[in-house]
């Protein structure tokens, strides 16, 4: 099949790469010239295991990135996977997705065959209804007969998208009518997961729910943390125990200091500004949203009972993307981590495998080592944020340091004396 995709970011990368490799001929809208240049060098603009290696294979080949509209005019369907970021009052910005939709239209006027318009951004419930498809239709002129429109939510962690894309546990496919929905679903032929039809609106809710649950799962676990090691109990044998429940499941329950990436606190966010503009109290969800401000802020509160006042201490932070095996910082926890000790005036110093630029063009004021043994010489204390694997093997580095005070908020170390964030 012949497939658009308007957004050359993370979803729209990934599941472009993801769509060659399925077999489909795939034209990229990357408004961006650089970065539409750099994905047909085979270059990715960001690192994701696997993504290259697919890019190698399929750049050039059947995909190909342009910055510009005019391959819609050939495409039997388009994905838009255009960024939502959060608004300043909280609500998601859906400026991109207008000026997609606008663009799509445009190009869609001279378009003389069906043609299945997609959103995969994740979107509040009402906005391809109340946005994408008014303003399609009106900037292509056309009767919504002609143009067949759905909503299918993406499901991939940064990290491990490729593999979430090519094995989803499920295929979510809102469609207004049955043969726009059909066509979605051969796209998808090939992957191996069950699909779930339902209207445009259910389809926007399921993501927005899904991210919302998995992020109340960690403040959950993350409470049960708090209290556990009040009382002396290990949080993670707890929650192993509960998470062999198969109504309850294993997987996100590994209590720390919170969750970051740039999705989960963004849909909470903006699910409790729909709620309320609703007019509705979502209790659950602002508590969800406040166990994870405040569970960072705990490990400063630690540090301080170890040692002291942080004035002109040097901490040494490891670990800066918001989980491992990404170089994204956004919301980071390791962010709030590094501004509460600089407004208390320590030294910080701080290293990550892969995040270290990123965090430099955040935060500058701050040193940034190359490895962690750097990082540890004569610092008074250091803070793991990130659960990379290869802090795993820290031990001896940390008898560079001024003192032995080691606080985790990600459980990953495993040498002696070590205190955790919640266990
Ligand atoms: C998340 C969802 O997991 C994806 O399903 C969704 O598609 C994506 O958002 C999105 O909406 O685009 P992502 O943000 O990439 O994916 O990363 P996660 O693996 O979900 O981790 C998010 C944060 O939660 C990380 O900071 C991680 O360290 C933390 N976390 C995760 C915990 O603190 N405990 C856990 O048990 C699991």
């Amino acid at each position: 099949m012949k497939i658009s995709v308007v957004g050359g970011g993370y979803v729209g990368l990934v599941s472009s790469v993801c769509f060659a490799e399925l077999g489909h001929t795939v034209n990229l809208i990357e408004i961006d010239a650089d970065k539409a240049e750099s994905i047909n060098s085979a270059k990715s603009p960001i690192y994701e295991i696997g993504l290259e290696d697919l890019l190698l294979v399929h750049a050039r080949r059947n995909l190909h990135a342009c910055d510009n509209y005019d391959g819609i005019q050939d495409s039997d369907i388009s994905f838009i996977c255009v960024g939502t970021p959060q608004g300043d009052d909280g609500c998601a910005d859906l400026s991109m997705i207008a000026s997609a939709s606008r663009s799509i239209g445009s190009a869609l006027g001279d378009h003389d065959r069906y043609h299945v318009v997609v959103v995969k951004s994740t979107v509040p419930p009402g906005t391809t209804e109340s946005l994408v498809i008014p303003s399609i239709l009106k900037h292509s002129g056309k009767k919504s007969e002609s143009i067949g429109f759905a909503m299918s939510p993406e499901f991939l962690r940064e990290g491990t998208a490729v593999k979430d894309f090519m094995n989803p546990d499920r295929i979510v496919i809102g469609s207004r009518d049955n043969g726009a929905g059909d066509l979605i679903e051969a796209v998808y032929k090939g992957l191996d997961a069950p699909v779930i039809r339902t209207s445009i609106v259910s389809a926007e809710m399921i993501k927005y729910a899904s991210n919302s649950f998995l992020a109340a799962k960690i403040s959950f676990s993350n409470e049960m943390g708090n209290i556990c090691k009040k009382m002396g109990i290990d949080v993670y044998d707890v929650m192993k125990g509960v998470g062999m429940d198969y109504r309850i499941s294993p997987h996100f329950l590994n209590a720390g200091a919170g969750f970051g990436g740039s999705c989960f606190s963004k849909d909470v966010t903006a699910l409790i500004h729909l709620a309320e503009n609703l007019g509705e109290d979502p209790v659950l969800l602002r508590s969800v949203m406040e166990i994870n401000d405040r569970q960072p802020l705990r490990i400063i509160k630690l540090l301080e009972a170890r040692i002291g006042d942080l004035q002109a201490r040097k901490i040494a932070v490891l670990g800066l993307a918001f989980k491992n095996n990404t170089d994204d910082v956004r919301e980071s926890r390791a962010i709030s981590v590094i501004s509460e000790l600089k407004s208390r005036g320590a030294v910080v110093v701080a290293y990550d495998p892969r995040a270290n630029s990123s965090m430099q063009r955040l935060l500058p004021d701050i040193e940034y080592c190359r490895s962690a043994a750097e990082a540890l010489t004569s610092a008074d204390a250091c803070l793991v944020m990130t659960e990379w694997p290869e802090f795993r093997e820290l031990d001896r580095e940390f008898e560079l340091m001024k003192s032995r005070v080691i606080i985790e908020g990600r459980r990953i170390l495993s040498c002696r004396d070590v205190e955790g964030i919640c266990w």
